[in-house]
């Protein structure tokens, strides 16, 4: 079992320079992440679907640098330079530097953009993190080329996980447990793994991102997480996420779509309902939101189509569903749906597996 000091690089080459490029995808939470402890540690495990389409793709060239005193990047989002996105890359840079001190030795061009439209209020941080973090273990396995696959993968979501909690999720396999569990062999608070025991009534399972609201974030997720802290709720959440994870683990292995159900939808409305008791309160949902729950229930209990929701830090709804009702399901998105989305958008997507590299 990898522990934190197993991630710190020690022994390794130089290169005067390489390029490397990474597509990395976003993922959903079925068991949600709320609450950390110091160092990106989650307060509770959470377990997700790692989406397809939705996808960060970044390019990072090396150049090797004359001095090493300070961290030296350049950022280009959508190819054109973004000032605003370096801070978050610095903080970054300087959280991971523990594990890989080599970084400071090079330059980098960090040319990155998404497969999904720009403020659709989509957290790419998950994908943005990720892909970022397989660029740079991709640096260290041209440095080092004696680490196995396995650490590269296990470090590639550790890295992650200092940029973005939920990244580390992003990394490696359809559907990721990230988080101690005690009935889950290898799970780890220090990165994810992949869950692979999986009926295949979830094989291609669909996701359908309906965009009720495009805005910025109301409430960061770092300030959401901190508000986990005294929350008078929060050990019992904590507990139940262990609960549910336990549930929803037998449940995917055993194809139990029904039951399945509950644990997601419920899961969904607890992450807001900590929202809304938490001081200061908050309710990321819209009317819209809600509109939209309601017509997925009533559409379920009159077809019987296992069709569910969950839901982000936001107001945005993913529609979960099984492939072999496809049709059915997006021909009830258009029919009764999409009015309730700003500017009638949605986005289809599905379970995919994880990183990829494309140089
Ligand atoms: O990774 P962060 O810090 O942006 O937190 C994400 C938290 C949720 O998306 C609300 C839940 C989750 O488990 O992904």
């Amino acid at each position: 079992m990898l522990a934190e000091k197993d991630f710190i690089a020690t022994s390794y080459n130089t290169i005067d320079s390489a390029s490397f490029e990474w597509s990395a995808p976003s993922n959903i939470a079925l068991v949600k992440y709320w609450g950390k402890k110091e160092n990106q540690i989650p307060a509770n495990p959470s377990i997700s679907f790692t989406l397809n389409n939705c996808k960060t793709i970044t390019k990072l060239d090396v150049v090797k640098k004359s001095e090493n005193s300070s961290f030296s990047f350049d950022l280009l989002f959508e190819g054109k330079p973004k000032e605003d996105f370096k801070p978050k890359i610095q903080k970054f840079f300087e959280r991971i530097e523990k594990y890989c001190p080599f970084l400071k030795e090079y330059h980098f061009k960090i040319d990155t953009q998404n497969t999904f439209p720009h403020s659709s209020g989509i957290a790419s941080s998950a994908s943005g993190m990720a892909a970022l973090a397989m660029n740079i273990m991709s640096l260290e396995k041209a440095i080092n080329p004696a680490i196995s696959d396995d650490y590269f993968y296990s470090k590639a979501s550790f890295l992650a996980r200092l940029g973005s909690g939920s990244a580390c999720r992003s990394i490696k396999g359809e559907v990721v447990v990230w988080g101690n569990h005690v009935q889950i062999n290898g799970s780890s608070d220090l990165f994810g793994v992949e869950f692979s025991e999986i009926h295949s009534n979830f094989k291609n399972y669909q996701d359908t991102i309906l965009l009720v609201d495009k805005g910025e974030k109301q409430v960061s997720s770092t300030v959401g997480h901190d508000l986990m802290h005294n929350h008078p709720y929060a050990e019992r959440r904590f507990a139940q996420a262990h609960e549910n994870l336990s549930q929803i683990k037998t449940l995917l292995s055993s194809g139990n779509v029904e039951e399945f159900i509950k644990i997601v939808e419920s899961e969904a409305l607890t992450l807001h309902a900590m929202m809304m008791t938490s001081m200061p309160y908050f309710i990321l949902m819209k009317p819209n939101t809600l509109e939209i729950i309601n017509k997925i229930w009533k559409f379920r209990d009159e077809t019987q189509i296992p069709v569910c929701f969950t839901l982000d830090a936001g107001a945005n709804v993913h529609v979960l569903y099984p492939e072999n009702v496809k049709e059915n399901v997006l021909q009830f998105i258009q029919d009764e749906l999409v009015g309730y989305c700003q500017n009638g958008q949605y986005i289809c997507d599905q379970i995919g597996n994880g990183a990829n590299q494309l140089k």
